[in-house]
């Protein structure tokens, strides 16, 4: 820092890992948000590079073509837990990110290594620019992006809540169908060869079946401050 200023706190990366549907996003946002941290969604990205891949007609079960262009897209996210923003090569996708389509397509892109090693370099460089910390969320930042991260948490849910909680964001689908496709990407984000979805060795997991957001949120909020204050 410039003329030797003592910052009020030290800048905190704190990683937050689990399967879908447990409360992820809107946990690390929030935490985020009230602890003026930067937050990064790496789901965001990695269904991105999916959406690049779908709209330029990439063979989707083909793991060399996808590893032959996984450096193509230029893939921007902003990192303001009070709007967070996505963009490929300039383009705004934080919708089309969301479709079906891509969501049952990011784990296969997701798994394959040059678009782990691409994504997860740029997931580096994002937290390193982040001058009072971050909150980065996903599947393998506390095993693999930032195995160094000062907190590292790993949020679970029953299947049952969370197929509850996917299916009231996702109006008019029903909870059987819900269950079933997140079990499966579960099953294939875990089960792949490159930094699968893992619980890292001091990991505090958090299990959030009977907790409602706020108690989610306070105990986290709580995690981090305490690591603070022990610094
Ligand atoms: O969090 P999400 O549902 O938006 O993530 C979408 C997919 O991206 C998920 O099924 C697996 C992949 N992913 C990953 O492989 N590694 C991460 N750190 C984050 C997401």
């Amino acid at each position: 820092m410039e003329n030797g200023a003592v910052r009020t706190a030290q800048p905190v990366i704190v990683a937050i890992d689990g399967p879908s549907g447990t409360g992820k996003s809107s946990t690390s946002k929030a935490v985020a948000a009230q602890l003026g941290l930067s937050y990064l969604d790496t789901g965001a990205q990695y269904r991105a590079l999916t959406w690049w891949m779908v709209t330029n007609g990439i063979d989707i079960d083909d793991p060399s073509a996808i590893a032959a262009v996984a450096g193509k897209p230029d893939i921007v996210s902003g990192t303001d837990p009070a709007g967070p923003t996505i963009t490929v090569d300039g383009v705004d996708v934080a919708g089309p990110i969301r479709t079906q389509e891509v969501t049952s397509k990011v784990s296969a892109v997701s798994a394959v290594p040059e678009v782990r090693a691409r994504i997860t370099e740029l997931q580096r460089s994002v937290a390193s620019a982040a001058e009072n910390g971050i909150v980065v969320e996903g599947r393998d930042i506390g095993t693999t992006v930032l195995p160094d991260a000062d907190l590292k948490i790993f949020l679970t849910a029953s299947p049952e809540a969370r197929a509850a909680r996917r299916s009231g964001e996702l109006k008019g689908v029903d909870i059987h169908t819900t269950r079933e496709a997140l079990i499966k990407r579960d099953a294939a984000d875990s089960s792949r060869k490159t930094s699968p979805l893992a619980k890292a060795d001091d990991a505090v997991e958090v299990d959030t079946t009977d907790l409602t957001l706020p108690q989610v949120i306070e105990c986290v909020v709580t995690l981090v401050e305490e690591k603070r204050a022990g610094k």
